[in-house]
Order: C-alpha cells, then sequence, then structure tokens
C-alpha cells in the first residue's frame, strides 16, 4: 500500500535519513523500531508531508505522493498520531475530533470512535489539555481515525501511558488488524507489545534500515544489537 524508496531527508545541513525504504502492506501492522534519534519520528513527519525529502520516493497504492502536501496525503487515507500527541488544549474533546473530519470532509463523528474508545463519549465537553496523558493519547488516536484512514501512523502512543491504557490501545490496535481495512505503522519501544501486534518490523540505526523481516525474526540478536540501550 506504501512504499518508501531510497528516502533522503536533511535537516538544514544535516542529514537524517539516508536511503530509507519502507513497505506497508494493506491491513498489516508494521513496526518500526531503534533507539532515541535515530530517525523514526523524521521517517513519519516525511510520510506524512511535513518534511519534504531531498531525495527518493513516496508512493501510496501507486500514485507518488512523495512532494504532496499533508492535507492531500490525508484525504487520500493516511491518519497521523504524532509522538507527543498534539491534541489542542483549549478545545474540547468533541471540538478535537471534528477537526479530525477535516480530513476526509464526513459531516459527523462516526459512533465506532466512542466503541473503541468508551472515555471519550463521557468526556465530550471537557477540555482537550484537562483529559489525563492517557486519555489525550486516546483522543489524538480518535482525532486520526474518525477520518477512516487506510493507513495509520502511530508514533510512540504509549510512551509515558500507565499499563491499563496501555491496554486498551493495544486492544485497539489488534481490533483493527482483525478487521484487516486498515494498515499501521506503529513507532514503539515495547519489545513484547511489538511481538504481540506486528506482522512485520524494521530496525533504524543512524537514520538508515539496519534490520528488517517479519516479526518472527526479531531475534535477541537484533534486539540486542539494534535495541538494548
Ligand atoms: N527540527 C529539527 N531540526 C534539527 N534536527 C532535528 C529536528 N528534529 C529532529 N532532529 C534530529 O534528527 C535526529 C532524528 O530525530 P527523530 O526525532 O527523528 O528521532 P527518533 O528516532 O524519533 O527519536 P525518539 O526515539 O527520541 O523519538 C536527531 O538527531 C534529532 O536531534
Ligand atoms: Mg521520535
Amino acid at each position: 500500500m506504501l512504499t518508501v524508496e531510497k528516502l533522503n531527508v536533511s535537516y538544514g545541513d544535516s542529514q537524517v535519513l539516508r536511503d530509507v525504504h519502507l513497505q506497508i502492506p494493506a491491513g498489516k501492522v508494521v513496526c518500526l523500531m531503534g533507539r532515541n534519534g535515530v530517525g523514526k519520528t523524521t521517517l513519519m513527519k516525511s510520510i506524512i508531508g511535513l518534511l519534504s525529502p531531498r531525495g527518493g520516493r513516496v508512493t501510496l497504492n501507486g500514485e507518488e505522493i512523495t512532494q504532496a502536501p499533508p492535507y492531500l496525503r490525508a484525504r487520500k487515507g493516511i491518519g497521523y498520531v504524532p509522538q507527543g500527541r498534539e491534541i489542542l488544549p483549549y478545545l474540547t474533546v468533541e471540538e478535537n475530533l471534528l477537526i479530525g473530519l477535516e480530513a476526509s470532509g464526513g459531516k459527523s463523528i462516526p459512533s465506532e470512535i466512542f466503541d473503541l474508545f468508551p472515555v471519550l463519549k463521557t468526556m465530550l465537553g471537557r477540555r482537550g489539555g484537562d483529559l489525563s496523558g492517557g486519555q489525550q493519547q486516546q483522543l489524538a488516536i480518535g482525532r486520526a481515525l474518525v477520518s477512516g484512514p487506510r493507513l495509520l501512523l502511530l508514533d510512540e502512543p504509549t510512551e509515558g501511558i500507565q499499563p491499563s491504557i496501555i491496554k486498551e490501545i493495544v486492544a485497539v490496535i489488534r481490533r483493527i488488524r482483525t478487521e484487516g481495512k486498515m494498515a499501521i505503522l506503529l513507532v514503539e519501544q515495547y519489545l513484547s507489545l511489538v511481538r504481540e501486534v506486528a506482522d512485520s518490523f524494521y530496525v533504524m540505526e543512524k537514520g538508515a534500515i539496519a534490520a528488517e523481516g517479519p516479526v518472527d525474526r526479531l531475534t535477541d540478536e537484533v534486539v540486542r544489537r539494534y535495541l538494548t540501550v
């Protein structure tokens, strides 16, 4: 569904992504791993179009989108949940969700969102900034889901979140995977979680893909070499 080829991305003079490649098949969960600062978020931002590459190609369903602006990529079916959530603190939960609808031009929030995250329904009128960190993460995922993306980019959704809410987020990822209508690119540090939800993995080191494969090839050796701090 999404193909990234030889992607090179720099901040000013400092090159961060080096000939990165990636494939996300429709309906599959692909995990992206790597130590802090290796370029995972930079790759996510390049896929949604917040950063534009020096070279390489990004293709969605066979159509090149390398230079397309983020709003067009959102309209073509890519949803993005940024690292650190970035919900709008002074808008209510409902308003945050309505903003997500801008991507698809939909008119109302689909009720499935509240099946996935019941807590959001009980807090529709509350300001986003008054939610707990875990609730904000659920809101950020809900905001990305309201437009019905075909590919969801999730950048460290479990970072700083308590175990009970991590469980709920994992359940949502599993449910999406079982339905098979949406692909997910998940940046995740917890190995057990990756092994539980992923179909395949990529590991980055110093801005390049260092290891990849089906998730059963995520061996202890790979973990020791590229992920242990
Ligand atoms: N706006 C920016 N300007 C300059 N350098 C940046 C910018 N954003 C990130 N970098 C640098 O690019 C490199 C990759 O950062 P990135 O955020 O992609 O890493 P990451 O793998 O997501 O790390 P983490 O696991 O900590 O989230 C780092 O060296 C970082 O300091
Ligand atoms: Mg990051």
